[in-house]
């Protein structure tokens, strides 16, 4: 039997967004996100803060994402949530609520690893995107996470290389708390990034061994490196914002690109894709688009939309899982730190 004009519901709650999303087949008919502003006067988000936002947020949004997708619940064939890994009482929300929709609707429950989904996003049917063929390299790169995993199929995947201690995501984040830009400071280092030289300053890289990634050094090198300059000038980081920013990013993206190298090399495998919230980031995306040439790479980075959490990935991920009749049992408990 063929499984057409399958309508999926996807929920996100595993951080700091709520997020509903409605797919029919590998389509994305919305796409709904309500990022909590909370968080921003705390330099980071607070756990407790963002479950009670996910509470508040989590009606509405789903309405919003039916609406905007012009179907009604009761058309929906599965409910795919984010099981983790995340925040436990950010997950809860989103779990619970997955739960008791499809319980009263009396369809599939499909339960989705966070991380499965920033990579199989690629898999959305978009015009002008192409999808990468198997096995892949993914590299995903977001707030919470640094992986990279060698994609042998959907659902066979094998982290090749990690983070051990911050996230490449924190790494932007914890360098703009200490230039005194306001959270999450990714993308406004990448906008003041343009227009500064990215060697005016040299950072020193980790050395880890392998594949895996540290970035918890290079934000003590940054920290005691203005705290220098400004004992000369207590002007420096105002006056040379873009160049301090272009060279911390020009350093970050030195180190992912190293360990890509590497991976390349040691699986022989050159079809490269993005994904996670870092993946926005317009140096990654260049440095990529430069290694096509270069190295004969073919990489595949994330409409924009696809890039921070959203529920699109999850839905697309539940969408592929419930081809293959594989769902939750109701007593699927949220997993904070559920692995590949
Ligand atoms: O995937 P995501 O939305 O949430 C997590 O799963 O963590 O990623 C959020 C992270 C934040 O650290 C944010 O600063 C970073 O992605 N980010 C960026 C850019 N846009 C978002 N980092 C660098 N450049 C960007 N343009
Ligand atoms: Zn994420």
């Amino acid at each position: 039997m063929t499984k057409e004009n399958i309508y999926i519901l996807g929920i996100e709650s595993s951080c700091d967004d709520t997020s509903a999303a409605i797919l029919c087949d590998a389509k994305i008919l919305s796409n709904v996100v309500a990022s909590q502003k909370i968080h921003a006067e705390y330099g980071g988000v607070v756990p407790e803060l963002a479950s009670r936002a996910h509470q508040s947020n989590i009606v509405p949004v789903v309405h919003q994402a039916l609406k905007e997708a012009n179907i009604t619940k009761n058309q929906l064939n599965g409910i795919a949530f984010t099981r983790g890994p995340g925040l436990m009482g950010s997950l809860l929300v989103g779990t619970s609520f997955a739960k008791s929709l499809a319980y009263g609707l009396e369809i599939p429950l499909i339960d989705v690893n966070h991380m499965q989904g920033h990579i199989l996003a690629h898999f959305i049917e978009e015009s002008g995107y192409k999808k990468p063929p198997f096995p892949f390299l993914a590299m995903t790169i977001s707030g919470g996470h640094t992986q990279i995993v060698k994609v042998i199929n959907y659902f066979e995947m094998e982290v090749i290389g990690e983070t051990i201690d911050d996230a490449v995501g924190e790494a932007f984040d914890k360098s703009g708390k200490i230039l005194g830009l306001g959270y999450p400071a990714g993308p406004q280092i990448d906008k003041l990034a343009q227009a500064g030289k990215p060697r005016a300053y040299q950072f020193t890289k980790p050395k880890v061994a392998g594949l895996d990634f540290s970035f918890s050094g290079l934000k003590t090198a940054i920290l005691y490196f203005i705290q220098r300059e400004e004992k000369v000038n207590p002007n420096f980081v105002k006056e040379n914002l873009n160049d301090i920013c272009a060279s911390i990013q020009y350093t970050i993206i030195e180190i992912l690109m190293d360990k890509l190298k590497l991976a390349v090399k040691q699986t022989g495998i050159k079809h490269i894709a993005i994904g996670g919230g870092v993946s926005a980031n317009s140096g990654i995306r260049a440095a990529l688009k430069s290694a096509e040439k270069k190295h004969d790479w073919t990489t595949y980075i994330p409409k924009f939309e696809y890039t921070t959490d959203n529920a699109a990935m999850i839905a697309i991920v539940g969408y592929l899982k419930y081809l293959q009749n594989d769902f939750s049992n109701f007593d699927v408990m949220a997993s904070a730190r559920l692995k590949i």
